[in-house]
């Protein structure tokens, strides 16, 4: 296969940032997607819906000229122990909010603001059950108690399983997939959950992290897993299965932030994300697979309607910068000085 011609593919699960750093990464995704999933991890966060428009407003002056009526934004808004049923209502009928967005306190990048107990919340669960607003689940807990390898697994049993029992018309997505544990529960769960898996994920076992010295370009949450976890999801990524999609996590952060006593969490992907996606199923000979996964299985989740037009993937060498511009500072891509063997026509 020399070139792979699908319908426009989205992101479910994006980080645009604001300000000069939206301005710097937008356009990288404008230019592969049609419409994305954007988190609202801000600081401060997304909370409310006025806010949420603003941001989508940001969003749409950010776009560069030739990307103004070809990409869309879906807005997210981040739950707290504060967010109201009401807030959910008017989240509702904005027309403009996909999903509200759980981070629990404390599991990753600006989320301090996160539900410190999913009980605070129930009334707000109970108001998106009933107006089918799906809930996008950071799933990790954050028990220091817990090896960071095994937040994910923890999190299904302790939370994820109880709260699908508790809100059984809820239609939730277990953001970016990281485990064989994850991959067995949306199997075994309703159609109502279902999965979004990064391209990082699908091409890196937790090795990457650690070779050859400390390799912070791959350090993200939730943290890389042994290869039996990558294949589990590279399985379930190929396997034309409709409860798994793309969602990229491509999450920027300034070359100083990451290569750093301290470094932030977060892959940038955005570059070359679905050529990164087609590299990893074409490792498994699962190419035809790709459209379904990448274009159709989100949208019909998201109850939005399938993108009209395509994209072209050629098989062709291309050499990823070392680094891009990010707001005055250098961002450094995924397979930053590395070949990547599909390109965008
Ligand atoms: C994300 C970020 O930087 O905003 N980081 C990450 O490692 N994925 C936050 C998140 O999605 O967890
Ligand atoms: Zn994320």
């Amino acid at each position: 296969m020399n070139t792979l011609t699908i319908t426009r593919p989205d992101d479910w699960h994006l980080h645009l940032r604001d300000g000069e750093q939206l301005h710097a990464v937008l356009p990288h995704t404008a230019k592969q997607f049609a419409r994305a999933i954007v988190m609202p991890n801000l600081k401060p966060p997304v909370v409310t819906v006025d806010m949420a428009l603003a941001y989508r407003n940001r969003i749409l002056a950010a776009l560069p000229v030739d990307c103004k009526t070809s990409f869309e934004p879906l807005m997210t808004l981040y739950l707290t122990d504060n967010t109201s049923p009401a807030e959910i209502e008017r989240a509702r009928e904005s027309g403009v909010i996909q999903g509200i967005k759980l981070y629990p306190a404390g599991a990753t990048t600006n989320s301090d603001a996160g539900v410190t107990d999913l009980s605070k919340c129930h009334a707000t669960l109970e108001a998106m059950q009933k107006l089918d607003l799906p809930l996008l689940v950071h799933g990790e807990v954050t028990d220091p108690d817990i090896d960071v390898f095994d937040r994910e697994k923890v999190f299904i049993d302790r939370i994820l399983a109880p709260l699908a029992y508790r809100f059984p018309a809820l239609r939730i997505v277990f953001e970016h997939i990281t485990t064989r544990d994850a991959v067995q529960f949306i199997d075994q769960s309703s159609q109502q959950i279902a999965a979004t898996i990064t391209a990082h994920h699908l091409l890196l076992n937790r090795n990457a992290i650690l070779q050859g010295g400390i390799q912070p370009h791959h350090y993200c949450m939730p943290v890389l897993k042994r290869e039996i976890h990558r294949q589990a999801l590279l399985k379930a990524a190929t396997s034309g299965n409709p409860k798994f999609f793309l969602g990229t996590d491509s999450a920027p952060h300034a070359r100083s932030a990451k290569e750093n006593a301290c470094g932030c969490a977060g892959v940038f992907t955005a570059h070359a994300a679905i050529e990164l996606y087609a590299s990893a199923f074409e490792q498994v000979n699962a190419l035809e697979n790709l459209e379904a996964f990448a274009s159709f299985h989100g949208a019909d989740f998201y109850r939005l309607p399938r993108n009209q037009n395509s994209i072209t993937l050629k098989k062709e060498n291309w050499l990823v910068p070392m680094f891009y511009e990010f707001a005055g500072e250098n961002l450094v891509p995924l397979s930053a000085g590395t070949i990547i063997p599909w390109r965008i026509a």
